[in-house]
C-alpha cells in the first residue's frame, strides 16, 4: 500500500503539474513504437509500474487545464476525486443495501436533490454509467408503458416508433439498437435553425407512423444539445406526447445542470412535464467518469421495468429491502458513484454550481461579443448554453469543403503546437470549431488568446 502511496504522491506533486501541453497528440502507431505495453507470463517489479503509470498520464490530454476545450467537461473537481478514490479503496458495489450502505443511501439523497430540480415531486431514480445508458432506460421505460409484454414475449410482429430531434445524441440510436426497436424506426425530427425540435414536424412525424399502423411510443427531447447546445422546447412537445399517449423523456446529461442556476433555470423551465430525464454528473459537474443518473417521475416504474431474476440468492426479503437499488438497475455489479457525486455537491451546495453556471454563461456571452467583432470569425449556431460553435472565414473564401478543410487544420495545428485542445464539429451542412466552456478556471484572457491563435493560425495556413 506505501508503494501505490508513493506513487499516487509523486503523480500528484510532480508530474501532473510538470509544465507540459493540454495534448501530446502521438499517433497511435507512434505510441505503439514509443511505449512497451506487451503482457507477459512472468511479472515485474515496482519500478517498472511505476513508469508505466507516469507514461499513461504523460500521453493522456490534460483536462484539468483551462487549454482544454474538447469535451463536456473540463478542470478538476477535488472532492469528487477523493470520493472517487475512497470507491476503489471501498470497492463496494450497488445491488443490495448491505454491501454498500452509506453509499445506497448517498445515492438516494442524490436521488431526492436531483428529482427536486427537475420538478418530479414523487421521483425515483437509480444512478447509471452515463448518459447513453440513462437514455437506454428512458426508452426502454417507454417501451415497458407502451407494450408491457414486450419485456416477456418480445416485440411479436409489432413496430414501435421512437422520435428525437435531427440535433439528438447517437446514444438514442445506440438505445433503438439495444432494445429491438430496429434503428430505422428512430425517427430524426426536423429543428430549426437554433437546432431546436420543431413541435409541428414532431407531429407530423407521429402522424406518418400513425398511418402506417405503427405505434409512436418514445419523445426523446434533449436539453443541451452536443454540438451547439440548443434546448428543445418541452411545453409544446409535451402537448403533443400526452396527445398521442407517448412517453416523454429529456436527454439532460449536458445541459441539466443548468436547473441550479436561478437565472437561467427558464431554458429549462418546464422538465416536470417529462415522464424521465437523464443527467450526467460527468459533464457539466465535473465528477471524474463515470456519474450518472436516470429519473422517473412514477416511482416504481424503474423496478417493475428493469428488474428480473437475482431472488435466489441475491435479493433477500429482509429489512433492507427496500434500499436494494439492484432491482432498479441494468447492472448487476454496479460502482458506488453516488460518493464522489455526492462529496462534490456537499462541498459547494446548490449554490456552487449556481455560481459556476452563471459564471461560465457570462463569459460565454464576452467569448461569442469577441467572435462578433472580429472580421474573420463568424458564429455557426446561436450558444444558448455553454458550446460556442464558430469558424474561421476570410472574406474571399467562400466554399464550404475549402473552409471546413482549413477549420479542421485550425484545430489540429493548435493541438500539435500545444495550444489549446479544441475539436470541430459539423452542423446544418457546415463545420465549425467547438468551443466547449466547462472550466470555470478560464477566464478573458484564455479566451482572446485563443481567438487570436485561431485567427493567427488561420492566416499563416493561407499564406503557407
Ligand atoms: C446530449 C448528450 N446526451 C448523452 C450523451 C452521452 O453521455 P455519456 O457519454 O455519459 O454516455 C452525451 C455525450 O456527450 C450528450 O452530449
Amino acid at each position: 500500500m506505501n508503494d501505490n502511496l508513493e506513487i499516487l504522491t509523486r503523480a500528484i506533486q510532480q508530474w501532473i503539474p510538470e509544465d507540459r501541453p493540454v495534448s501530446q497528440a502521438p499517433s497511435a502507431a507512434e505510441l505503439e513504437q514509443t511505449l512497451d505495453l506487451t503482457l507477459s507470463d512472468e511479472g515485474c517489479d515496482q519500478a517498472t509500474l511505476e513508469s508505466a503509470v507516469r507514461d499513461y498520464l504523460h500521453y493522456n490530454p490534460d483536462v484539468s487545464q483551462a487549454g482544454f476545450f474538447k469535451l463536456l467537461y473540463s478542470g478538476q473537481n477535488k472532492p469528487a476525486l477523493l470520493g472517487d478514490w475512497i470507491t476503489s479503496l471501498s470497492n463496494a458495489t450497488m445491488h443490495t443495501y448491505q454491501v454498500g450502505p452509506v453509499a445506497t443511501l448517498m445515492e438516494l439523497e442524490l436521488i431526492r436533490q436531483w428529482n427536486k430540480l427537475v420538478g418530479f415531486d414523487e421521483g425515483e431514480g437509480v444512478m447509471v454509467a452515463g448518459g447513453s445508458q440513462a437514455n437506454l432506460i428512458g426508452m426502454m421505460l417507454a417501451r415497458h408503458k407502451a407494450c408491457p409484454d414486450y419485456k416477456t414475449k418480445g416485440a411479436g410482429g409489432r413496430t414501435l416508433v421512437a422520435y428525437v430531434s435531427d440535433q439528438a445524441h447517437y446514444s438514442a440510436e445506440k438505445a433503438a439498437n439495444v432494445l429491438g426497436i430496429g434503428t430505422d424506426n428512430l425517427i430524426a425530427v426536423q429543428s430549426d435553425d437554433s437546432g431546436r425540435m420543431k413541435p409541428e414536424a414532431l407531429e407530423q412525424a407521429i402522424q406518418s407512423s400513425l398511418a402506417q399502423g405503427h405505434i409512436p411510443f418514445y419523445i426523446g427531447l434533449t436539453a443541451g444539445t452536443t454540438v451547439v447546445g440548443a434546448y428543445d422546447p418541452v411545453a409544446a412537445c409535451s402537448k403533443i406526447a400526452k396527445a398521442h399517449n407517448i412517453w416523454l423523456h429529456i436527454d439532460g446529461a449536458w445541459g441539466g445542470p443548468i436547473l441550479f442556476s436561478a437565472q437561467h433555470r427558464h431554458l429549462l423551465a418546464d422538465s416536470h412535464l417529462a415522464d424521465s430525464f437523464a443527467w450526467d454528473a460527468h459533464k457539466l459537474m465535473n465528477v471524474p467518469l463515470t456519474a450518472a443518473v436516470i429519473l422517473v417521475k412514477q416511482p416504481g416504474a424503474l423496478k417493475d421495468c428493469c428488474s428480473g431474476g437475482g431472488g435466489d440468492y441475491l435479493f433477500h426479503a429482509d429489512e433492507n429491502a427496500a434500499y436494494n437499488l439492484g432491482e432498479r438497475s441494468i447492472q448487476c455489479g454496479r460502482r458506488a458513484d453516488s460518493l464522489k457525486v455526492w462529496l462534490s455537491w456537499k462541498a459547494v451546495g446548490n449554490k456552487g454550481f449556481a455560481d459556476k453556471i452563471d459564471y461560465l454563461q457570462s463569459i460565454k456571452t464576452d467569448c461569442v461579443g469577441m467572435i462578433e467583432q472580429r472580421d474573420r470569425l463568424e458564429m455557426l449556431a446561436p450558444a444558448t448554453y455553454l458550446n460556442v460553435l464558430f469558424r474561421y472565414r476570410p472574406e474571399h473564401i467562400t466554399d464550404e469543403q475549402e473552409l471546413r478543410r482549413l477549420n479542421i487544420e485550425i484545430c489540429k495545428t493548435m493541438r500539435s503546437s500545444g495550444g489549446a485542445y479544441v475539436d470541430y464539429a459539423q452542423y446544418k451542412g457546415r463545420t465549425g470549431i467547438r468551443l466547449i466552456l466547462a472550466n470555470s478556471d478560464v477566464c478573458h484572457e484564455d479566451l482572446v488568446e485563443l481567438l487570436d491563435k485561431c485567427e493567427r493560425i488561420g492566416k499563416q495556413l493561407l499564406d503557407r
